[in-house]
């Protein structure tokens, strides 16, 4: 992904930096859209792993929708030209004034997460003498087997409205005049990588609706959220996601009834790969059981290895190829003053010296967007390449 001459152009830049490969994010979007289409399928992108302006250009470019967790997001989504009826509005707290916006701009449906949201989207749309398209987020009880701070389909986890409530939801949509209900909507996690669990969340989808069709809701829309995972071992190797087998898994699991579509909201698959941390050695400290790197880019920048024990491959760049003996092992850490703040322990890179450039990769989801002022550290620079 590196070459010479890209190594070259960032030896004059700032560091650190968040840096998007807009031609691998192309390729990927293309990939993932081809492979929806052949089944007729709509995918929302979720801001919320990357809001970066000329990331979110070619996301709208490629004719996916948007998928959002705020009022902000729902307010950027519409900035950037995401149409209004492809955004769907999800969050288990939205407040009025994030409901009231929304509602303003007539998008296409709120994914709500408790009877009471009903009832308040309701009230919010009457006033307005609207109807508001809504989808029941259901909490499946579907274990997503990844880390258990980004699992959200569990009984114990806060998203969703669980089985019990269902006909309270059910009586409260029959009472309501200002919402109509149009679908149901599932997310169980993210950085999934076995896909036999999207299996079982497809299971849980066909049981619930049949379950709506008995009562007599004809749901036009299955959305099932996000969650496909990416390889942050290998990048290069696999630099797009497996698209292909992702769909072809809910193409032969759903049980489709006529007319209705299923919709997804993928955020990770589609922008991790493209972008990448770069960051310069700013000293070596050799202590008495470990080696430290000190980089210029910290937890501030990249939180998920602070928060999640995230794994993310470190690269030094332009480094002359070492032999396995030459390689030494590094604790790369940030200058932060946390111990959490450290990208990754024994670390094997080549002997490393102030003013080394090295490359966090697999940084383009949840990166960026997840950035802080902690220490009262700089905004954070991001430079955008378009090799081919
Ligand atoms: N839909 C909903 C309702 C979600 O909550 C999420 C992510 C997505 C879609 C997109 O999921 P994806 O396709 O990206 O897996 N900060 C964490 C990830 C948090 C995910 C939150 N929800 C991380 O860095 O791993």
């Amino acid at each position: 992904m590196f070459d010479t001459g890209l190594v070259a152009a960032f030896s004059h830049k700032e560091t650190p930096f968040y840096y998007y490969d807009l031609a691998l994010l192309q390729r990927t979007l293309d990939q993932a859209k081809q492979a929806a289409t052949a089944h007729g399928f709509h995918v929302h992108y979720a801001l919320k792993a990357n809001f970066n302006d000329r990331v979110l250009d070619l996301i709208r470019d490629a004719g996916f929708g948007a998928d959002c967790v705020s009022g902000n997001e729902v307010k950027k989504a519409i900035e950037t030209g995401f149409s209004p009826d492809a955004i769907v509005f999800a969050g288990v707290g939205k407040s009025d004034k994030e409901i009231q916006y929304a509602l303003d701009h007539d998008i296409f449906a709120f994914n709500v997460e408790s009877v009471q949201e009903l009832k308040v989207i309701d009230g919010l749309a009457a006033v307005r003498g609207k109807k508001a398209n809504v989808a029941l987020r259901i909490n499946p009880n579907v274990d997503a087997q990844t880390h258990h701070y980004i699992t959200t389909g569990l009984n114990e986890n806060k998203f969703g409205i669980s089985h019990w409530e269902l006909g309270d939801a059910i009586d409260t949509l029959r009472a309501c005049q200002h919402i109509e209900l149009i679908g149901i909507h599932f997310h169980i996690g993210s950085q999934i990588t076995d896909l036999n669990v999207f299996k079982s969340l497809c299971v849980k989808v066909n049981e619930l609706n049949s379950w709506f069709d008995e009562r007599g809701f004809r749901l036009r829309v299955l959305n099932v959220g996000g969650g496909l995972g990416v390889d942050y071992h290998d990048p290069d190797a696999n630099s797009i996601p497996d698209f292909r087998s992702y769909f072809q898994v809910f193409a032969d699991f759903i049980e489709r009834k006529p007319g209705q579509e299923v919709h997804f909201e993928l955020g990770r698959a589609l922008v991790s790969q493209c972008g990448s941390l770069i960051s310069r050695v700013l000293y070596v400290k050799h202590g008495i059981k470990k080696n430290f790197l000190i980089l210029d880019a910290g937890m501030t920048e990249l939180m998920r290895p602070a928060l999640y024990q995230a794994y993310h491959k470190i690269e030094r760049l332009g480094a002359p190829s070492a032999s396995e003996a030459e390689l030494v092992h590094y604790d790369v850490v940030g200058p932060i003053c946390e111990s959490s703040d450290c990208f990754g322990k024994e670390v094997l890179l080549p002997p490393s010296a102030r003013g080394d450039l090295i490359a966090i990769r697999t940084a383009g989801a949840y990166g960026e967007v997840m950035a802080s002022r902690y220490n009262l550290r700089d905004e954070i620079r991001y430079v955008y390449g378009e090799r081919h």
